[in-house]
C-alpha cells in the first residue's frame, strides 16, 4: 500500500494502476491542473530551478526528496497514510468498524468538508501569485514556493477524493475547484479569509502563521473521520502543513527581531526612518489575520458541527485526549451574544465544537505570539504583542453583528469606524509596507526589514542558492 510508483503519471501509493477508470479520470484532470497553475500560479518563476522537497512517501523517516525542479514539472502526487484496523472512536456509532466507502445519508455532508477544505488549497496560491516579485531573499522565495507547491498538492489529496468516491458529483465539483478564482467578484473562492488580497510579504507571513494553522485543526479534526479515505489523507498533509506554519511564525519573528534592532539604531526609536516594520504596525497585521482566521472556524453554536460529529466525520483536535466521546448531555461553558448582551453560560457540547477546535487554535497561536513577546524581550525592548479578543473584527458567527474593541468590549459601530485605522491595516500602513518590497535575489543578502533566518533549509546553509540564478 504505501509502495510509492513513481513512474506513473500522478506518483501515489494508492494502486492508482489497479483502478483503469479512476486513473483515466485524474490523468485527465492534470493538465487542466497544469493549466491552472500556469495561469494562476508563480508564472513567472516556471522556468526556474527551485531547490524544493517533493513528498514520496508517507514514511515517517525519508518522505521527502530535496532537489533542484521547476514548478510545473513538480511531481504532485497522491498520498494516503497506510490502512490500519479502525473503528470510529467517536460520535453516534462509536465501536463500529470505520466506513471506506461514502455512506449515502451523509454523501452531501462529506462531499461539503471535502470541497470547502479543497477548495482553500488553490486560493491560497492565488492569493499570492505575485509575491514573487518582491521576495526579501532567495531563502523566503523558496520558502514562498515550496508552500505553493504543496497547496497544490493538497487540492490534488481532496480531488483524488471526489473522483474516487463521489461519482459524477464529484468530478463536478474537482473541475469547479479550478474554475473560483480568488477575490473574484463572481465566482470567489468559498471561505472569505481566502478572498482578502495577499499583496506583500507580511501579509503572507501573517497569513500562513494564522490561516494555515486554521487549515493545521481543520485537518486534524478531519483526521479523526470515520470515513477513512478522509483521515488517511489528512493525516499526511499535516506533516507537510508543520513546515507552511514554520515560515509563517518564523517569519514574523524575523520582522519583529529587525524592527527592535532598527527602534535601537534610530536616535528617535523610529523604526520607519530606518526602513523597517514597526512593532504597532505588525500588531494591527497580526489583528487582521488573526480575526479572519478565527472566522473559518464557523459559527459559535452551530448544528451543522453537531451532525458532523455525531455522523463520526469530523471530531476534535486530537480525540484521543478527551475521556468521553458521544459528548451526549455535556456542555461547554463559552461567551454567546443574547439580546444585545454578552452572556457567559453552558452550551450543549455537539453544538459548541466550532468553538471548541477554536478554542484549541487560539491556544496555539498564544503559543506563538508568547514565542514572538519573548524576542523582543531579549532585544531589550518594552513592547508586547497580543492576540486580540475572539468578539473583535469577526465577519462569522455571533460576533459579526455587533463592533467590539481589540479587548473585547462592546461599542457602537460608529465608535468603531473612528478608530479602526489604529487597529487594523489603514491604507497608509498598507502604502508603506508595499513600499518596502523590493526583491533582494542576491544570494545571502536580506532586505532591511526582515532578520536572516536562524539556519537554511534541510541542513544547508542560510546563502545557499535556493533559487538558481540565470
Ligand atoms: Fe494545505
Ligand atoms: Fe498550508
Amino acid at each position: 500500500m504505501s509502495t510509492v510508483i513513481t513512474d506513473d503519471k500522478i506518483p501515489n501509493n494508492v494502486n492508482l494502476s489497479g483502478d483503469k477508470r479512476l486513473q483515466r479520470a485524474l490523468e485527465a484532470w492534470q493538465p487542466k491542473f497544469i493549466d491552472w497553475w500556469k495561469e494562476m500560479g508563480p508564472s513567472p518563476w516556471n522556468a526556474k530551478d527551485i531547490y524544493l522537497r517533493t513528498a514520496v512517501s508517507v514514511e515517517t523517516e525519508g518522505w521527502a526528496h530535496f532537489d533542484y525542479v521547476k514548478m510545473p514539472d513538480y511531481r504532485w502526487g497522491i498520498f494516503l497514510e497506510p490502512k490500519v484496523d479502525r473503528v470510529h472512536h467517536f460520535g453516534d456509532n462509536m465501536g463500529q468498524p470505520v466506513w471506506d466507502e461514502v455512506p449515502g445519508e451523509f454523501r452531501n455532508l462529506l462531499r461539503r468538508l471535502i470541497v470547502t477544505q479543497g477548495d482553500t488549497e488553490p486560493a491560497s496560491v492565488e492569493q499570492q501569485r505575485l509575491l514573487g516579485e518582491t521576495a526579501p531573499s532567495l531563502y523566503d522565495l523558496r520558502n514562498l514556493f515550496q508552500v505553493n507547491v504543496e497547496e497544490g498538492r493538497h487540492l490534488w489529496a481532496m480531488v483524488y477524493l471526489l473522483h474516487t468516491y463521489f461519482g459524477r458529483d464529484g468530478r463536478e465539483e474537482a473541475e469547479e475547484l479550478l474554475q473560483r478564482r480568488s477575490g473574484d467578484a463572481d465566482k470567489p473562492r468559498i471561505l472569505g479569509a481566502f478572498n482578502e488580497p495577499t499583496s506583500h510579504w507580511l501579509s503572507f507571513f501573517m497569513f500562513t502563521m494564522f490561516t494555515d494553522r486554521d487549515g493545521k485543526y481543520q485537518l486534524a479534526a478531519l483526521d479523526e473521520s470515520g470515513f477513512d479515505p478522509l483521515a488517511r489523507t489528512c493525516r499526511f498533509m499535516l506533516t507537510e502543513e508543520a513546515h507552511h506554519m514554520f515560515v509563517g511564525e518564523t517569519g514574523v519573528q524575523r520582522v519583529v527581531k529587525r524592527a527592535c534592532e532598527l527602534i535601537k539604531q534610530d536616535p528617535n526609536g523610529d523604526v520607519r526612518a530606518q526602513g523597517g516594520v514597526d512593532l504597532p504596525t505588525i500588531q494591527k497585521y497580526l489583528n487582521l489575520w488573526y480575526t479572519l482566521s478565527l472566522d473559518l472556524f464557523g459559527g459559535e453554536v452551530s448544528s451543522n458541527a453537531a451532525d458532523a460529529f455525531a455522523a463520526g466525520l469530523k471530531g476534535r483536535y486530537k480525540e484521543a485526549r478527551y475521556d468521553e466521546h458521544t459528548l451526549v448531555g455535556s456542555t461547554f461553558e463559552m461567551d454567546v451574544f443574547e439580546n444585545g448582551k454578552v452572556v457567559h453560560k453552558d452550551v450543549a457540547m455537539r453544538n459548541a465544537l466550532n468553538e471548541v477546535l477554536r478554542t484549541e487554535y487560539i491556544k496555539d497561536c498564544q503559543r506563538g505570539v508568547d514565542r514572538w513577546n519573548k524576542t523582543i524581550k531579549d532585544e531589550g525592548i518594552d513592547f508586547e504583542l497580543k492576540l486580540p479578543s475572539n468578539k473583535f473584527h469577526r465577519q462569522i458567527g455571533m460576533w459579526s453583528t455587533q463592533a467590539f474593541t481589540p479587548d473585547g468590549q462592546m461599542i457602537d459601530q460608529a465608535t468603531f469606524a473612528a478608530r479602526r485605522g489604529a487597529w487594523l491595516p489603514n491604507d497608509a500602513d498598507e502604502t508603506y509596507i508595499k513600499s518596502l518590497m523590493h526583491p533582494v535575489y542576491e544570494r545571502g543578502r536580506m532586505a532591511n526589514w526582515i532578520a536572516p533566518p536562524l539556519k537554511g533549509i534541510n541542513g544547508l546553509p542560510g546563502d545557499f542558492e535556493y533559487v538558481k540564478q540565470p
